[in-house]
């Protein structure tokens, strides 16, 4: 993003900024915005990892704190003590699959925890005697709109909320909190509902990572159903790219759709991703890696097709991504060839007990 000479420094909390998504984030802030007081707030669950930020660890202007978004006081500390202006909220339970197996851990951390966030953001802000600068972002999913038949439209900012599995009724109400917020309060909360991402520091349970993985250590590649389930890709930094500009030009109380515009249906992912990985690896065990491919049984209420339809932020902000799926699965799996030290301690006994649970 273009460097405003203006620009007020911000004092930003990022929670779950050691996962997916949240750890890139922070990658792309500190290196966008040096000055920038940066504190991150994470529970350390089993998918989050401090090893994503471990090239930070000398950035003075960076602050690692350990603790759950459901701790009210410490929040208030936090916030408080640090000075705080922006939160950008990432923290979440968020694989669907570990929501059908125990959904409450879902409702705790992204409905309770939001809450938590929400109000001690506002009680802050009103000490603060209201900034209008000031900014609660809070990070969502495209899942809270249910699932689309081949020919619907994709979802915009209004289609209607029709979440289908734990997690996205779980962010749903999420949503609905940071929604109130600003109605009720005029506390300048924005949302953002994303589509699927990918790229480094995917925890290895997710679709990408895990056929990536599998590959490499000639595993069966699981696909559930019959594959023909459509998620809409979108490179992680696009999105990191797209939360920098809402903090900075979105308007408080909007919602801003952010996808790729990259419907692939799953088995056509995994087939490029198994090309992707006889060019690119030495000595697969099992070669060429499609051999790998096993169909398995389908996830419990299987959202069909999940669309984006991103023209309002690229009208109203001018965001758009800024990476081909080709070029995006590539970085990430050269990104997992080269980092076998980051994904191999993840494949602990918790991960393998998850494992056997869902495709046993
Ligand atoms: P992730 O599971 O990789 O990371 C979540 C992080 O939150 C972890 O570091 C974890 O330790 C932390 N966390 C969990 N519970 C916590 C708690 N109670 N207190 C503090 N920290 C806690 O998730 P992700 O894929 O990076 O997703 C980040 C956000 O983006 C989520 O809100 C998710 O709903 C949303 N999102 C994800 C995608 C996607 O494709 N992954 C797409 C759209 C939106
Ligand atoms: P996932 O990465 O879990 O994201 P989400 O369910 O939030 O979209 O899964 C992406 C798609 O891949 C989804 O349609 C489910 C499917 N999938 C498989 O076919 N096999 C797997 O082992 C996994 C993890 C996912």
């Amino acid at each position: 993003m273009q460097q405003d000479s203006n620009r007020t420094p911000r004092r930003i909390l990022i929670t779950g900024g050691a996962g997916f998504i949240g750890s890139n984030f922070v990658h792309h802030w500190c290196n966008s915005y040096p000055g920038d007081r940066v504190v991150v707030l994470d529970a350390l669950t089993y998918a989050g990892n401090k090893q994503n930020l471990a090239s930070l660890a000398s950035n003075s202007d960076l602050k690692f704190v350990q603790g759950d978004i459901c701790d009210r006081t410490l929040v208030d500390n936090l916030l408080e003590s640090e000075d705080i202006n922006t939160v950008a909220h990432f923290a979440a339970e968020s694989h669907v699959d570990r929501s059908i197996i125990g959904p409450g851990a879902f409702v705790q951390t992204n409905v309770v925890g939001t809450f938590t966030l929400l109000e001690a953001f506002r009680q802050r802000w009103n000490k603060r005697e209201q900034p209008q600068n000031d900014r609660f972002l809070h990070v969502s999913t495209d899942e809270v709109y249910g699932s689309l038949e081949a020919d619907d439209p994709a979802f915009t900012e209004t289609t209607p909320y029709t979440p289908n599995s734990p997690y996205s009724a779980s962010k749903a109400g999420s949503d609905h909190l940071a929604r109130a917020y600003f109605h009720t309060y005029g506390m300048p909360t924005i949302i953002t509902n994303c589509s699927n991402n990918y790229g480094p520091y995917h925890f290895p349970e997710k679709l990408i990572p895990l056929m990536c993985i599998n590959i490499l250590l000639g595993k069966p590649l699981p696909v559930y159903g019959d594959g023909q389930n459509i998620r809409d890709w979108l490179y992680v930094e696009d999105h990191c790219r797209a939360l920098d500009v809402v903090i900075h030009r979105g308007k408080p109380g909007e919602t801003y759709n952010v996808g790729g515009n990259n419907e692939v249906k799953n088995i056509d992912l995994v087939e490029q991703l198994c090309e992707l990985m006889d060019e690119l690896a030495v000595d697969l065990p099992v070669s060429p890696s499609k051999k790998l491919i096993t169909f398995v049984k389908d996830r419990a209420g299987h959202d069909r097709r999940y669309a984006i339809d991103a023209s309002k932020i690229k009208r109203e902000l001018g965001w758009t991504p800024q990476e081909t799926v080709a070029g995006g699965l590539r970085h990430t799996v050269k990104w997992y060839l080269a980092n076998r030290d980051w994904w191999q301690p993840l494949l602990s006994d918790e991960y393998k007990s998850y494992y056997n649970q869902v495709y046993s």
